[in-house]
């Protein structure tokens, strides 16, 4: 018997739309310190991890700081970020997420979440979507962040699948990436021009089914 293809989602903006709370945080972090912080520096810090996105707000601002003020400054923005989170419930989840999940859990599919956040149970718990992946990996659990493919890897490790026999959705640049060096199936979140490399590419999920995957996942294995 085949096994089962398994799917892997990345969180922050394919699962919840959180990049808008994680840039309220940076901005007002980078105005503190009279960094200049648009929407489009903050598209460059989507996937990237906590250490990294404060490295790269800094070097933007060609600031060089303590390592001790360095931890105080990444404390500071996720407090920030804990509270701007702290009322999401399942109406934060993205449109046709939950249609999809649903599919894939009845077609006995083994779903993973595979995200750079440290707070991503936190996340899961707070839109009553936990229960939903048989395997959590985040940024607790990896030493190289995307778009280095360890978070993917491990995910399917844990789902005791082969990284061929995975498909992974994500909104960044960097997870794209990671998904095509760990030689998955790569499905960008968002738009075409920013995700070229991705293998598929949609607005959202409510622009494909089930059966689109199922096509797929039979015409690669038969
Ligand atoms: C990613 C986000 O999912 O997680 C990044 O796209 C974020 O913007 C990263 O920096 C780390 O998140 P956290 O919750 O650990 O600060
Ligand atoms: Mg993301």
């Amino acid at each position: 018997m085949k096994t089962k293809t398994a799917f892997i989602f990345d969180l922050d903006g394919v699962i919840v739309d959180t990049a808008k709370y994680h840039f309220i945080a940076w901005q007002r972090l980078a105005k503190k310190l009279d960094i200049n912080f648009t929407e489009k520096e903050n598209e460059q810090l989507k996937g990237v991890s906590r250490v990294k996105s404060l490295e790269k707000i800094l070097s933007w601002g060609n600031k060089t700081i303590s390592e001790e003020l360095f931890q105080q400054l990444m404390d500071e923005k996720n407090q920030d970020y804990l509270n701007l989170i702290s009322k999401m419930d399942e109406k934060e989840i993205l449109p046709g997420v939950k249609q999809f999940l649903t599919a894939l859990q009845d077609n006995n599919h083994p779903i993973a979440l595979g995200s750079a956040s440290k707070n991503a149970k936190t996340i899961l718990k707070a839109v009553n979507l936990l229960e939903v992946f048989d395997a959590i990996v985040d940024g607790n659990h990896v030493e190289k962040g995307k778009p280095d493919p360890e978070v993917f890897l491990k995910a399917c490790a844990q789902l005791n699948t082969e990284p061929t026999n995975a498909i992974v959705f994500e909104d960044s640049i960097a997870g794209i990436q990671a998904a095509n060096a760990g030689g998955m199936l790569s499905v960008g979140i968002g738009q075409k021009e920013v995700l070229h490399e991705a293998d598929h590419c949609f607005e959202n999920l409510t622009q494909f089914d089930y059966d689109f995957f199922q096509n797929i996942i039979s015409q690669t294995k038969n």
